[in-house]
């Protein structure tokens, strides 16, 4: 277990990733549950995911981090800032929790909180881009109480897993929206810390 720590908030950590990390993410993106909201579909094999690892940190527009559980380092999902683009001050974000049984407990909305806190105030980005699917509804929700705002959506843009179509939804936080739910969350850690 990793002891790098990059953002901390009360239940979960963000750090790079590493070596170690390869065969947990090459589990999670085979897992057809796992990726069914994901644009991935084909498999993955140990040489593509540790060519994806050794490639994070050469591309100064992409910043993919780790995420695991603040009490144990238990390593729960990736997440990461794509696509910046340093003169718009914008980017794309991408989220997968890769151990089923930590869905739906706050953990995401959590990491994005600490992400959305590097991209805005450490790199003082404008607004970041979120793109999911509208079959994906614990992706819809968990954006909303991070700010995310639905501001459109690609009809029929996705070919999901079963064969179906699905539009695309395009939400976007900005900086300014998302400053207050930061505030917000600042006061409510330091009552728990209390
Ligand atoms: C999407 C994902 C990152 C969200 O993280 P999470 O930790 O599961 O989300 P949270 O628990 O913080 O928030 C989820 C919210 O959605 C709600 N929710 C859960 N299932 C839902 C559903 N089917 N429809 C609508 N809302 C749902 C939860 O109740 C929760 O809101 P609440 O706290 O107000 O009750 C995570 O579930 C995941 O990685 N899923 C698989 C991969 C994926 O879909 N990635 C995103 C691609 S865009």
């Amino acid at each position: 277990m990793s002891d790098v720590i990059f953002r901390k908030g009360n239940r979960v950590i963000l750090r790079p990733l590493e070596r170690g990390d390869i065969p947990i993410l090459r589990r999670w993106m085979n897992d057809p549950e796992v990726t069914q909201h994901l644009l991935r579909v084909l498999p993955i094999t140990e040489k593509e995911e540790e060519e994806w690892v050794e490639n994070i940190g050469k591309s100064k527009n992409d910043i993919t981090l780790g995420m695991t559980l603040a009490e144990d380092k238990k390593l729960i999902g990736s997440m990461g800032l794509h696509q910046i683009n340093w003169q718009h001050r914008t980017a794309v974000t991408g989220t997968v929790i890769g151990e089923k049984e930590y869905w739906g407990k706050g953990y995401g909305t959590e990491a994005k909180m600490l992400l959305l806190d590097f991209a805005f105030n450490a790199l003082d980005l404008h607004a970041v881009l979120s793109k999911v699917m509208e079959t994906n509804g614990r992706s819809l929700a968990y954006g909303k109480k991070c700010g995310y705002e639905e501001v459109g959506c690609i009809p029929k843009w996705i070919r999901q897993q079963n064969g179906e179509r699905c539009d695309e939804v395009l939400l976007i936080v900005t900086q300014e929206k998302w400053r207050p739910l930061w505030q917000e969350y600042l006061k409510k850690n330091m009552q728990n810390a209390q």
